[in-house]
């Protein structure tokens, strides 16, 4: 690219364009890093200099850019419709990947609701949650959500609410619904002083103390299944989401995963639940979702919540929430069974290391199981 251009582009982003969690004075006196192209598991500037995209563009891309079937897909698709509702109209691409989405689910997740991003992914799955209660126990008192220092989820109100990263969060707390919060596991630098095994994850009695005062007030407990991604990658361990699977069942709350950051192979297997045969009542997925080609998010839910909301429209329990690119085609397109477009089906067509002959409870079966599916990233 001409010097001038690039000149006059690095002028443009410093007078016009605010980067998302940037300290802008800071930024504005820098020389902006503007990317052009991409290639494989690079990024190309406008300098034509070569960048490994070792953050996967915030964790998206797992697959690389520019990778051909996709590329060919979403055109192929822009060839039909970019855009159509589903409010009121169903489309081909939306279908399709729902019934990809419920195969390489954790068994029992059978319905599926597409957002844009992974805040709004969550935010539904807090709405559903809290309605479900509302409608099943008729003016419920199942107003909170348990959640853990040092989460992120996402940054709509909904999805800040249930974080807890004070850098990012303190200052709307007025803004916020109160929830109840209990410590992160952290065996690195472990608060309790003790070292797993023999620890016996002692780290969940708050948890477990809260439930059995409060599970009354309690909707669901949020957690981001395995890994806490945005606090610094802290590790939860072995055996720690199966036993909180196990303490909202025993207290009857039900389980939000929020798999936007590991969904899709990026702790090793499909999913983060998959490890310890985790199924929980909803699950956010989003950023890998399309290898991060176009925006689209799912929240997944089963038979249980989803039946929850059946009645007569006077009855008043339909889920009043949608966004306008809710299901938008483009994203959810696939093109064939072995050959697809986003990200989830591409997932699905390159994974070998699935074993076809895995073990697979029935779609309603309890909420853990024990055959983890292992495949590796692309
Ligand atoms: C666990 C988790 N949940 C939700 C989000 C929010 O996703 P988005 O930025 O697509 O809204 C993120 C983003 O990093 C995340 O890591």
């Amino acid at each position: 690219m001409d010097a001038e251009r690039i000149r006059r582009l690095e002028q443009i982003d410093r007078d016009h364009v605010w980067h998302p969690f940037t300290q802008m004075k800071g930024w504005m006196d820098e020389k902006p890093l503007i990317i052009e192209r991409a290639d494989g598991n690079w990024l190309i500037d406008v300098e034509g200099k070569r960048y490994l995209d070792g953050v996967s563009s915030l964790w998206v891309t797992v697959h690389g850019h520019r990778v051909p079937e996709i590329d060919t897909a979403v055109s192929e698709q822009l060839g039909r419709v970019a855009h159509s509702t589903l409010l009121g109209l169903a489309s081909v691409p939306s279908i399709e990947l729902a019934e990809r989405l419920v195969r390489i689910a954790p068994p029992g997740l059978t319905r599926v609701f597409y957002s844009d991003s992974g805040s709004t992914a969550v935010e539904v799955a807090l709405k559903i949650a809290y309605q479900f209660w509302q409608q099943q126990l008729g003016g419920s008192r199942k107003k909170r959500f348990v959640c853990f220092e040092n989460a992120y989820h996402g940054d709509t109100l909904g999805s800040v609410s249930v974080g807890g990263i004070d850098l990012f969060h303190q200052v709307y707390r007025p803004l916020l619904f109160e929830t109840l919060r209990v410590p992160s596991p952290y065996c690195y630098r472990c608060p309790l002083g003790k070292s797993y095994p023999s620890c016996e994850t002692a780290c969940l009695e708050p948890l477990e103390r809260m439930l059995a005062e409060q599970a009354d007030e309690v909707v669901a407990v949020v957690i981001e299944p395995q890994v806490q991604g945005a606090a610094g990658m802290l590790i939860q361990p072995a055996g720690f989401l199966k036993r909180v699977r196990e303490l909202c069942d025993r207290f009857g709350v039900l389980l939000i995963a929020d798999e936007v950051a590991t969904g899709f192979g990026r702790t090793g297997t499909l999913f983060a639940c998959d490890r310890e045969g985790v199924v929980p009542d909803l699950m956010c997925v989003a950023k890998g979702i399309t290898g991060g080609y176009l925006p689209l998010a799912a929240t997944l839910t089963t038979e249980r919540v989803f039946g929850g909301f059946l009645a007569e429209f006077r009855d008043k329990r339909t889920f009043f929430h949608g966004h306008t690119y809710t299901g938008n085609p483009s994203r959810a397109r696939r093109r064939s069974p072995t050959s697809t477009c986003s990200s989830a089906p591409v997932w699905w067509a390159r994974s070998t290391a699935r074993p076809s002959s895995s073990p697979r409870p029935s779609r309603r079966s309890p909420s853990t199981r024990t055959s983890a599916r292992s495949a590796s990233a692309a």
